[in-house]
């Protein structure tokens, strides 16, 4: 009896320790399996600001914790299947189970150290994230259906943005119609941009480059065109950008001021601007498209058409998705200069 005994003993820590190297075999093949489909593919933007890395860390620490214990809970699951797994003719009913206090402590405690964990790291990153520093650039981002513009300290304004690398940026967001919102995948954060309100959202850019500016709440038909840019530029690049360069009060034809200003080079293509917008009609065939809406003089039928856009669409354009408000927006002297600029540019 005794020697039995001793043979079911050892054949139990046999089994034990068998089954203990299994199920860390499966623990990591799972874990394998899921680092590959984290790491090879690339689910996020490039990173192009302190902001983004901070926040791709959040990310990157919750998905290192998530593959923890998907690797256990797979590894588990794995290993009961296999072992466990009723016969096919077997329908009595399984063992009487009760609970096991240590292990509902264990894994009660684990999920929740590991839940405050991301909610620190989480909580240190959006703090650092809305730090100015002392000295930011500050840019003010006025939204409107649909188009983005971007006033400098020095009082110009761009339908692009331009930053410089390695900077503090204190984006002041708003909108003057509906609510739109900014974001710049490369740079990780969105910011909504109310009317009446002013929204700050701080940038750090940290890599070279040309990046979208996109509007990520719907505001309207043209929501999926209210597209810009912006583009990170070297110290010394900034300060030439802020001294010269198309702007409301700066060089260059008044008339291209405005339409950069009104970001018309976001729907529409005109060489002459370097515009190359896809959205609306090309306007280097403006002297055409008058010659066929028939509606008198070329500059008089430019005029029309941003303050009245609904008077006249052109055919492939309807319907018609330009905003009527530029009438309004835009101040007499201004779209009189847009008009002068548009009809002499025009091919
Ligand atoms: Cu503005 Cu969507």
């Amino acid at each position: 009896m005794f020697k039995r005994r001793g043979v079911r003993l050892g054949f139990a820590s046999r089994v034990r320790r068998g089954a203990l190297i299994q199920l860390v075999l499966f623990a990591i093949a799972a874990a394998a399996v899921a680092t590959a489909v984290a790491v090879a593919i690339p689910w996020m933007p490039v990173s192009a600001g302190k902001e983004a890395h901070r926040i791709h860390f959040v990310y990157w620490f919750a998905t290192v914790i998530a593959i923890g214990v998907f690797a256990i809970v797979a590894s588990v699951l794995t290993y009961s299947v296999i072992h466990f797994r009723a016969r096919p003719d077997d329908d009595s009913d399984g063992p009487p189970t009760h609970g096991h206090t240590t292990l509902e402590i264990v894994w009660t405690a684990i999920p929740a150290i590991l839940v405050t964990a991301i909610s620190i790291v989480s909580a240190v990153v959006l703090a650092e994230n809305g730090n100015a520093g002392a000295h930011p650039v500050k840019v003010t981002v006025t939204a409107r259906q649909f188009a983005w513009e971007f006033t400098y300290a020095n009082g110009k304004s761009y339908g692009y943005l331009t930053l410089p690398v390695n900077e503090h940026t204190k984006l002041e967001i708003t909108s003057k119609d509906v609510i739109h919102s900014f974001w710049v995948p490369q740079l990780s954060q969105k910011q909504d941009a109310v009317p009446g309100e002013t929204n700050p959202l701080i940038v750090t850019p940290t890599r070279l480059g040309t990046y979208p500016v996109i509007c990520t709440e719907l505001c309207g038909l043209g929501h999926a065109i209210m597209r810009s840019h912006v583009t990170i530029v070297s110290q010394a690049d900034f300060d030439k950008f802020l001294k010269g360069g198309a702007s409301a009060g700066g060089g260059g034809a008044p008339g291209l001021a405005v339409f950069n200003q009104q970001g018309c080079g976001g729907c529409h293509t005109l060489q002459a601007a370097g515009a190359s917008g896809k959205v609306g009609p090309d306007l280097d065939n403006l002297k055409a498209a008058a010659a066929k809406a028939n509606k008198g003089a070329l500059a008089d039928f430019i005029k029309q058409s941003i303050v009245d856009p609904n008077a006249y669409i052109a055919p492939g354009y309807s319907p018609n998705i330009m905003p009527p408000t530029f009438g309004q927006q835009i101040p007499a002297a201004q779209l009189n200069q847009l008009v002068q600029y548009l009809a002499t540019n025009t091919k």
